[in-house]
């Protein structure tokens, strides 16, 4: 996949859970250095190698080849405990960890998870329902300037001079304002955090100067995005949103590259389509049809466990999601789970009242009202496991003709080429499109 680029980016381009960590570990053999760039432990991301499902929330995806470099990026936002138990989960299994943590990434403390199930709940319909790991509140500590960064924890005077800031305004936002009864004890989270410094200390440097340094050196480095495009904060379906910029152009900001540094972008895409949270989504499958696509594509969060809402590709959104991101390619995941539909309905343009639309709507009011128009592409039979096992073997050539036209019919769509195409959770079930 790298040919000649010194960098590839792997991005959702629908809701999140495309099956971007299957990528990213997929494409790690070709690479150096791993480097996520936003987002927090809100991602779940499930690599399946030889049959032992490994579940990520910050350590990037890359992790499970031994010689690779994983960066967290200053773009994210991190919980300190969770990713320090994700360390000794790895480390237990007897696996080194080559990690760089950004010294300029935020951190997650209690308070800000007691506020994100508190403001969601409050919001109603304009709820996103959130994971509940505090990613808005600390997000919006950042963007406030009062937020506490890594490198903070490791300087316990500035640490305090920021920290009791911190600590005593949120107090009196959720004792006063939102009228809480809340029992966080000011001096044991300041503790805890300080332990938590001394751990990540040995981790945590400049990730800006490292990466471009590689980069400049030859290194290959592939960054992995979290969410997907339409949890972008920007240019998602705000108010329903993730709290980051998740589109290719985050990495710029979340690592410290210049533009000019990324010279491929795969956008990962569910050959239907999956949202987990609150929010229209235009091709929400009716009741049957979503459990069917449900249960076979075992739709569930990998960081909370709800039940994710499925649906259709909608051409709309992914020709909006390639031009965003300005996508060089798309991978396909799960074309697997589609076998056995007589038909498959692609949504090609909104109607709202008597108007059709080709462009994503920024209008909350049309999100909610419009409705898909779908063309019915021909369906393939189920199939079986041999017939998998050939198509992994053979490669392209081997899959049905009617998948093939599926896949072209959305390559044609999207005016972008399909490079790699997902036909099971195992690694070695991915193949290359030349
Ligand atoms: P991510 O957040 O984009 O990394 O995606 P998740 O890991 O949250 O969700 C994708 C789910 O689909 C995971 O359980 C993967 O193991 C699984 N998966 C990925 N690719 C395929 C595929 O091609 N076929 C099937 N059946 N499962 C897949
Ligand atoms: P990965 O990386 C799917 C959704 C939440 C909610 C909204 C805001 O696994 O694809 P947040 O906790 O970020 O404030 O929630 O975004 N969401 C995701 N949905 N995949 C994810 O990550 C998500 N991360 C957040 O369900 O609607
Ligand atoms: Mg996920």
């Amino acid at each position: 996949m790298f040919n000649q680029a010194r960098t590839v980016m792997v991005i959702g381009a629908q809701w999140g859970d495309e099956g971007k960590g299957k990528i990213i570990d997929y494409l790690t053999s070709e690479a150096d250095y791993v480097v996520r760039f936003q987002g927090g432990n809100n991602a779940g991301h499930t690599l399946v190698v030889d049959g032992a499902v490994y579940k990520l929330h910050l350590i990037p995806s890359g992790v499970l080849y031994p010689d690779k470099r994983v960066v967290l990026g200053n773009g994210m936002v991190i919980d300190p405990e969770v990713l320090i138990s994700e360390m000794n989960n790895f480390e237990s299994k007897g696996m080194k960890l080559n990690m760089l943590i950004s010294e300029r990434a935020h951190v997650i403390f209690p308070f800000h998870i007691i506020m994100d199930g508190m403001i969601d709940e409050y919001k109603g319909g304009l709820a996103a329902g959130t994971t509940r790991r505090g990613i808005g509140p600390a997000y919006a500590d950042k963007a406030e300037r009062s937020g506490i960064r890594i490198i903070d924890l490791m300087n316990p005077k500035i640490f305090k001079e920021k920290y009791d800031k911190l600590f005593d305004l949120k107090r009196n936002a959720l004792t006063r304002l939102y009228q809480q009864h809340i029992t966080l004890n000011k001096q044991d989270i300041y503790k805890a955090y300080l332990n938590f410094g001394k751990r990540l200390k040995p981790y945590v440097g400049d990730v800006s100067l490292e990466v471009n340094e590689a980069i400049k050196s030859g290194k290959k480095v592939l960054f992995e995005g979290a969410q997907g495009t339409m949890l972008d904060n920007d240019h998602g379906a705000y108010p329903h949103t993730t709290s980051s910029n998740t589109i290719a152009g985050a990495a710029c900001t979340g690592v410290g590259v210049g533009p000019k540094s990324i010279d491929e972008i795969i956008g990962v895409v569910k050959a239907y389509l999956s949202r987990v949270g609150s929010g229209p989504v235009p091709t929400e499958a009716n009741q049957r049809l979503g459990t069917y696509l449900r249960e076979r594509g075992q739709e569930y969060g990998t960081t909370t466990g709800r039940p994710r809402r499925c649906g259709w590709v909608d051409l709309v959104q992914l020709r909006y999601a390639c031009r965003v991101n300005g996508l060089t390619a798309l991978a396909i995941t799960k074309i697997d789970v589609l076998g056995g539909l007589k038909t498959i309905p692609v949504a090609t343009k909104y109607k709202y009242k008597n108007t059709i639309l080709h462009e994503l709507p920024a209008d909350l009011e049309i999100s909610r009202h419009c409705k898909p128009v779908y063309q019915e592409l021909p369906g393939w039979n189920n199939l079986t496991d041999k017939d998998f096992q050939d198509i992994i073997q053979k490669g392209y050539k081997a899959l049905p003709k009617k998948m093939k036209d599926y896949l072209a019919f959305i390559a044609d769509a999207t005016q972008t080429p399909i490079r790699l195409v997902s036909v099971g959770a195992e690694r070695k079930a991915t193949i290359t499109v030349d």
